[in-house]
């Protein structure tokens, strides 16, 4: 869905072959099905980031029908419960953890192997503008966004004589149902919209396709110096 789906689009029409992975299987299949019937290659897979055994055995299927990975994006993620730090349980801070930030190490893990034999890959890790700054909201989504924005950098490093390229994005606040199910859970979803564009000095929230633009940037080769680095797609909300 949302940023995911544009961006495995926007993949496709770029002649990637690519793989769809979601604990959402039907949304994956219509998003597989739209790239074939635009005329690209894609298949969708059943996969929970947090699971190593779903991981592992996703990847190995995928390097059967569509071939060795080599582009690797980190986009599964979860907002978790909205509460102050000391009203959140403990299985609620794990939750965003296991998805957000183990998610990212798990298929990181899974996905290297193929980009070290081939001495090429590019990794897109999705933190936020949350990765960067915070807000008095959501602490295990700042946390998780926090870890993603160093991960990216650690295994920059570790791979930059790979021929692996290592690199984090970080949205603004985008039109995406994670965001819809923000604004819907706080009442007057048109009235949230109004506060959140305000919060861009550009005057409005983001696109997934804006975002999808930028990853698929950071995929290609047109990013080829570029690793460890953070692009910051937020409409100017990190300026001020
Ligand atoms: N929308 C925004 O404003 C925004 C801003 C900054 C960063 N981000 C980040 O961008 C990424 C995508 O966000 P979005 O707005 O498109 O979210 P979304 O909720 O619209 O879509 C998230 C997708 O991840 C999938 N998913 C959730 N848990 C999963 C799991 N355990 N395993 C596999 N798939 C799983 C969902 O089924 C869904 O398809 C997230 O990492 C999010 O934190 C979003």
């Amino acid at each position: 869905m949302g940023i995911g789906r544009a961006t495995a689009i926007a993949a496709g029409r770029e002649g990637a072959a690519v793989a769809v992975c979601d604990v959402a299987d039907a949304a994956a299949e219509k998003v597989a099905q739209e790239i074939r019937g635009s005329g690209g290659k894609a298949r969708a897979y059943h996969l929970d980031v947090a699971n190593e055994g779903d991981v592992r055995g996703a990847f190995g299927r995928i390097r059967t029908e569509l071939g060795p990975i080599y582009g690797l994006v980190n986009n599964a993620g979860i907002a978790g419960a909205n509460k102050p730090t000391h009203q959140l349980e403990e299985a609620e801070w794990d939750r965003v953890m296991g998805v957000n930030v183990k998610g990212v190490f798990l298929c990181t893990k899974h996905a290297v192997p193929d980009m070290l034999r081939r001495h090429a890959g590019a990794i897109v890790n999705l933190s936020s503008i949350y990765g960067l700054v915070s807000a008095p909201d959501v602490p295990p989504y700042h946390a998780s966004k926090g870890a993603v924005r160093l991960m990216t950098k650690t295994d920059a490093l570790f791979y930059a004589k790979e021929g692996i390229r290592v690199n984090s994005v970080h949205p603004g606040f985008i039109d995406t149902p994670m965001v819809q199910n923000y604004a819907t859970s706080l009442g007057d979803r048109s009235a949230v919209y109004e506060q959140l564009a305000a919060l861009h000095p550009m005057g409005r929230v983001g696109t997934a396709e804006e975002i999808a633009n930028g990853i698929v940037f950071l995929l290609s080769d047109d990013a080829s110096f570029m690793t460890g680095s953070e692009l910051v797609i937020d409409g100017g909300y990190t300026c001020r």
